[in-house]
């Protein structure tokens, strides 16, 4: 599956999951969402995790027209396409607007979230509820390896444009593009 095969609502799969009995036949889609600005091996890590208990999992760059992002959308999903290219269920896409509309579009049922920290809880079950009570759209929340719960790619972009090391926090993909964006190379 790619970018431009997410599939619209209500396809059909002939292969088993993991997690609790569908309907035969039925495809079990989540979506993670987020800014992706740039893509960390924190986020990797809870892609491929979803990956693992859901058939189809779409990762969906949100275009935010208000807030500026270091890479642009189509950048963003470059990196998201090239650092997940392993998985043969994973699709990345763009969307704008809101996330439940993406997923009734789509026929996605469940948003697969990241929780690195009790800090990240509150707005997390905030937009969790308010995403059930709008669209019926359940949230999973996947807890952050602990490995990467200090990770932010707010944290990452930071430390790359003054020449700190992130070469452990994010895939080599990721670190070539913000190395060449910060025009300084990475030091330990
Ligand atoms: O990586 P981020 O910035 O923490 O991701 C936040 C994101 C994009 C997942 C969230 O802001 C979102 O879902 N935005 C889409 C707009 C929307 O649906 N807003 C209402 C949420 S209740």
């Amino acid at each position: 599956m790619t970018a431009a095969s997410v599939p619209p609502a209500g396809g059909t799969a002939d292969r088993a999951g993991g997690g609790a009995s569908p309907a035969p036949g039925t495809v079990r889609r989540a979506i993670c969402p987020g800014s992706f600005d740039p893509v960390t091996n924190g986020h990797l890590d809870i892609i491929g995790r979803a990956a693992e208990l859901y058939d189809e999992v779409v990762v969906a760059v949100f275009v935010n027209q208000v807030k500026s992002s270091l890479f642009s959308s189509d950048e963003r999903r470059d990196m998201l396409v090239e650092s997940t290219a392993q998985y043969g269920n994973v699709a990345i896409d763009t969307f704008e607007g809101l996330v439940v509309d993406y997923c009734r579009a789509h026929g996605i049922p469940v948003i697969v979230k990241g929780l690195r920290a009790v800090s990240d809880f509150d707005y997390e079950l905030q937009m969790a509820q308010m995403n059930r009570g709008l669209a019926g759209v359940d949230t999973l929340f996947m807890p952050t390896n602990p490995e990467y719960s200090f990770l932010a790619s707010s944290l990452v972009k930071e430390i790359a444009k003054w020449g700190g090391d992130v070469s452990a926090l994010v895939p080599p993909n990721v670190l070539k593009r913000l190395t060449d964006r910060s025009g300084t190379p990475g030091r330990a």
